[in-house]
């Protein structure tokens, strides 16, 4: 059937069509919000070029926790600014680090929400890389200890699900043994399989504090031009033992989610990241476009390709959005 028999504009006639006919819906379950934890009592210092988040002290970041609850969102993944950074990132492992402390806190205070945490040693360096250095190296296999040992100090802490962020060889597997060997067996792994060495991190590394001071992170994430690749990081991942994979940044990978959804039964994550948000934030305000529209159908479209979760610093105002039923 073609036209003038067929119309498909007859579906599109009024909001009530659209919306029986609606293939993809979105949830304030869909989303995990990121957070950034530091010390302190009674901090909120905004992040400049992403509104609306701020580095949180524990008690604030509680606060924001139950408030995300509220609004029927089910996960947040928090992010540390430690004490003081060092060679080896030892506050990432330390049984009193900024995260463990968090962690402790937001199970003790809040009923009903996941606590991911994210397992790199970036934040927590002095020189700013996700792994130990050597002769302006990364090391890869002397990183997998300290990850481990992050990752276990994240689970006696209370977290629900450990992400590793890294991506060094290997590390899931690792991740997955210590967290075996000490009774944590079933604490979910949500694996950064595949992360691209991208620029939409910039934000993220201000607010986060961890902008690396030599060099740059294409010796360990991965090459934009690539997505055969993005497979076989994912499929090493599941088989080290990850429940859940990630792909990341999000929208300007959507063929990335969209193959590892239809390769793999497994549930998928995707990261819209610090400078997706920040670009849309950015044009907004500048009247450029219209924010509240470009963040749906960003996030729609993040859906649309095979996403189950959605990490996003959308998560707050999505939520209201959808409650608010508009
Ligand atoms: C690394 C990490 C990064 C992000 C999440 N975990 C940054 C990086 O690899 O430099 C970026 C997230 C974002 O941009 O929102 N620990």
């Amino acid at each position: 059937m073609r036209y003038p028999e067929y119309r498909p504009r007859r579906l599109r006639k009024n909001g009530l069509l659209r919306e029986m006919i609606r293939e993809t819906h979105l949830r304030p379950d869909d989303f995990i919000l990121p957070l950034f934890v530091r010390p302190g009592k009674g901090v909120k210092k905004p992040i400049s070029s992403m509104p609306g988040h701020f580095q949180l002290s524990i008690d604030l970041l509680v606060k924001e926790v139950k408030e995300a609850r509220a609004l029927g969102i089910l996960g947040v993944i928090l992010f540390g600014i430690p004490e003081k950074k060092d060679e080896l990132g030892s506050e990432a492992y330390s049984k009193d680090g900024i995260i463990q402390r968090a962690v402790r806190q937001i199970k003790e205070k809040v009923d009903g929400i996941l606590v991911i945490t994210d397992v790199c040693l970036c934040e927590y360096t002095s020189h700013g890389h996700c792994g130990v250095v050597r002769d302006g190296r990364i090391l890869n296999d002397e990183t997998l200890e300290l990850l481990s040992r992050q990752a276990l100090s994240h689970a006696e802490a209370g977290a629900d699900i450990v992400g590793p962020s890294d991506m060094m060889d290997g590390r899931v597997g690792a991740i997955r043994k210590i967290l075996d060997e000490n009774q944590f067996e079933e604490t979910p792994i949500l694996s950064y399989a595949a992360k691209y060495a991208s620029g939409f991190y910039g934000p993220f590394r201000v607010a986060a504090e961890s902008k690396p001071l030599f060099g740059d992170r294409k010796s360990y994430q991965m090459d934009p031009a690539n997505g055969d690749e993005a497979l076989r990081e994912v499929q090493l991942d599941i088989e080290e033992g990850a429940d859940m994979v990630m792909v990341k940044p999000a929208l300007p990978y959507l063929d990335i989610i969209f193959r590892v959804k239809q390769t793999f039964n497994i549930p998928v994550a995707a990261y819209n990241v610090s400078g997706e948000f920040a670009m849309v934030k950015a044009a907004s305000k500048l009247g450029w476009v219209d924010g509240d529209q470009v963040m749906m159908e960003s996030l729609i479209a993040i859906k649309r390709a095979g996403a189950d979760l959605i990490l996003t610093y959308f998560a707050k105002e999505a939520a209201q959005k959808i409650e608010s039923g508009k």
